[in-house]
């Protein structure tokens, strides 16, 4: 299995983010999987400009990583997205990702990729935000098998508690074992099928104004 994860943390492979995806991605490829992490800062992916170049002709505008970035999802299984909790949220380099996938979003182009959030905070409260991450996921297309946050308050100088660690790797390896059994989770596939009919219906609404994608689901996703 490849997975591609991306790291959205300003502190890079310094940070805490960056220690509590390591261990997933030892959890994963335990099991075999090929990892590779992208950091993404400030510059790798700049924020969306809004201008709809993406659903008229499959591609950003912007002169950045974004399209080479989206290149290597699409030649992996899976997607990790990592970000530390900020004001109760993904960061804006995790944001600005996310909203540069509009097009793959209307697209649902991530379909048959398994994915999983992981997020640090200072204080907890991330629920919310490896809910939100994993929901980003449903609505690409791919199917997340779990999340796991860490408040590092709680956390001992040294690193994760034993209990964060084991979940840490556990999510790695569900990751892969889903991969391998094409485990569709029921929960998740709900939501990606109804997300599914919306995307169906607003991409045929706007077939004229949208080539690119009213074509990508005709010719891909059987419309
Ligand atoms: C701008 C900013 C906003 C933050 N917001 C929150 C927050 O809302 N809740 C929280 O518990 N911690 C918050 N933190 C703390 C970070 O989430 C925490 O230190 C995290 O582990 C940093 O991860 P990193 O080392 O990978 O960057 C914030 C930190 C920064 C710099």
């Amino acid at each position: 299995m490849k997975i591609v994860s991306l790291l959205a943390s300003p502190h890079g492979l310094n940070g805490n983010t960056a220690a509590l995806l390591r261990l997933v991605l030892d959890g994963a490829e335990a099991e075999g999987a090929k990892a590779e992490t992208i950091v993404l800062k400030g510059d790798t992916v700049l924020p969306c400009l809004g201008c709809d170049a993406c659903h008229k002709k499959g591609r950003c505008a912007r002169k950045d990583d974004f399209e080479s970035v989206k290149e290597k999802i699409f030649a992996a299984d899976g997607l990790v997205l990592a970000s530390p909790n900020y004001i109760f949220n993904v960061s804006a380099q995790l944001k600005a990702f996310m909203d540069r996938c509009c097009g793959v979003i209307h697209c649902m182009s991530f379909w048959g990729k398994y994915g999983a959030s992981v997020v640090t905070s200072g204080g907890g409260g991330d629920e919310p935000v490896t809910e939100y991450i994993n929901h980003f996921l449903v609505t690409t297309g791919a199917l997340p098998v779990g999340g796991l946050g860490a408040a590092m308050s709680v956390m001992p100088d040294c690193g994760f508690t034993e209990e964060v660690r084991e979940a840490a790797r556990e999510l790695g390896k569900r990751l892969v074992d889903a991969w391998r059994t094409k485990m569709v989770p029921p929960q998740a596939e709900k939501g990606r099928n109804e997300f599914r009919e919306r995307m169906l219906a607003l991409v045929n609404y706007r077939k004229e104004e949208w080539p690119y994608e009213f074509q990508h689901w005709k010719e891909r996703m059987s419309v």
